[in-house]
């Protein structure tokens, strides 16, 4: 179920724009920069940086030469949600890092920080085919993926080692209540994880803008306060959330499910998007907005629950929200002119009984799946 990945190394010819001079915005400066960088050699080694000391020198040496970094923070498992947030930071900046890190604090003691798909070898393939794309258009001076930042948890974590326990030790960036709400409810020291990591690789790699997809929308208002409220000196650029033709959001999760599993897995989206579809339709009180979404997923609990175990696929509903876009506090009334946050989770149960020749997912469809998944209500 991994990415389709062509890892043959093609010959390429490579295109030198000796001394031709570009012009790129850079917020409100224009900046004159040689295109010449980095193209007289061609480099087949990924550079991948795994020092903090390199990392910084590295970007300190681009901020010196007034040139901008884009920061897209991953934990590997890359995907094409992944990979539209490179390309956008590649439209957007001079040069981007991706950095893929499973950062060990955001798990809780109980979940399986082991089971986290780990594809190295996949990932840096994909990075390398979606770089090589744009050196194959040959847009004179457009930006490259210059660094994978895949730093060690000795290095991001001097004090070892790292904890998942709630009152552990150690150093942590913690954000209330928007951090122990939803998400946070299910997952106590999830939000304190990902606060704590960004913020140790925004010190590092000093990012003008960091990317992060709309999918995990409680961790961009989480980034976002963060930013702010330690005046962190980057800007956080938040993408639509990639689905498939059906409607799944993608998420690196989606590798453990298997055909049966993935058929139903659409069906947080539909329920979102009924519950939409009753904002749109003039209905403003939760209680209407909520049923529309229950209604689809108790339909298909209802269907589930009729077949046997070698055929159905069950689930949970973990929560359902209609919150505020800013604080996720929950509305009992949207105002038209805020708008808000439809979101919501489901744990998918592993397969009671899997049949001699079903296709299944990573691990055997034996790991429940929690998906997640929101629509936006814009403010009219
Ligand atoms: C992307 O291409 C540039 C220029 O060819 C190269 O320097 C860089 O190492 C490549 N990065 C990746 C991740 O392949």
């Amino acid at each position: 179920m991994r990415l389709l990945i062509d890892t043959a190394k093609s010959s390429r010819t490579v295109l030198l724009v000796v001394g031709t001079v570009c012009a790129r915005t850079t917020g409100t400066i224009t900046l004159q920069r040689n295109c010449a960088r980095n193209m007289s050699t061609h480099i087949k080694d990924i550079p991948v940086i795994r020092d903090v000391r390199s990392m910084r020198d590295f970007s300190k040496r681009l901020h010196r030469a007034s040139q901008s970094i884009g920061l897209v923070p991953t934990m590997g498992a890359l995907h094409a949600g992944h990979l539209s947030l490179v390309r956008q930071a590649l439209a957007e900046n001079d040069h981007v890092v991706v950095s893929i890190y499973v950062n060990p604090t955001q798990f809780g003691v109980n979940e399986d920080l082991n089971s986290y798909p780990e594809t190295w070898d996949s990932d840096i393939a994909s990075l390398r085919t979606l770089n090589d794309s744009i050196e194959a258009q040959r847009v004179p001076c457009a930006s490259r993926i210059s660094a994978i930042f895949a730093p060690t948890t000795k290095a991001m974590y001097p004090l070892q080692p790292p904890t998942s326990e709630i009152d552990g030790p150690g150093s942590f960036v913690t954000l209330s209540p928007l951090g122990s709400i939803l998400e946070g409810a299910s997952r106590p020291v999830f939000f304190r994880g990902v606060a704590t990591v960004c913020m140790k690789l925004f010190n590092i790699v000093a990012p003008d803008n960091v990317y992060f997809g709309q999918k995990d929308v409680q961790q961009t208002l989480v980034i976002k306060q963060m930013v702010r409220d330690f005046h962190l000196d980057t800007t956080v650029r938040i993408l639509p959330t990639s689905r498939d033709a059906d409607g799944l959001a993608m998420s690196s999760r989606n590798v453990y499910l298997g055909v049966r599993r993935r058929a139903i897995a659409p069906i947080l989206y539909k329920a979102l998007s009924a519950a939409a579809e009753c904002v749109a339709s003039g209905h403003r009180a939760r209680v209407d907005i909520m049923e529309a979404a229950r209604e689809v997923l108790l339909a298909e609990q209802l269907r589930q629950a009729k077949l046997d175990g070698e055929h159905r696929v069950l689930f949970d509903v973990d929560y359902l929200s209609v919150a505020d876009r800013e604080s996720m506090n929950e509305l009992d009334q949207i105002e038209a002119s805020k708008g808000a946050i439809l979101s919501g989770a489901i744990k998918v149960h592993a397969l009671e009984q899997v049949g001699p020749d079903e296709l299944t997912g990573a691990g055997g469809d034996k790991i429940a799946v929690r998906l997640l998944d929101n629509v936006l209500v814009p403010a009219s």
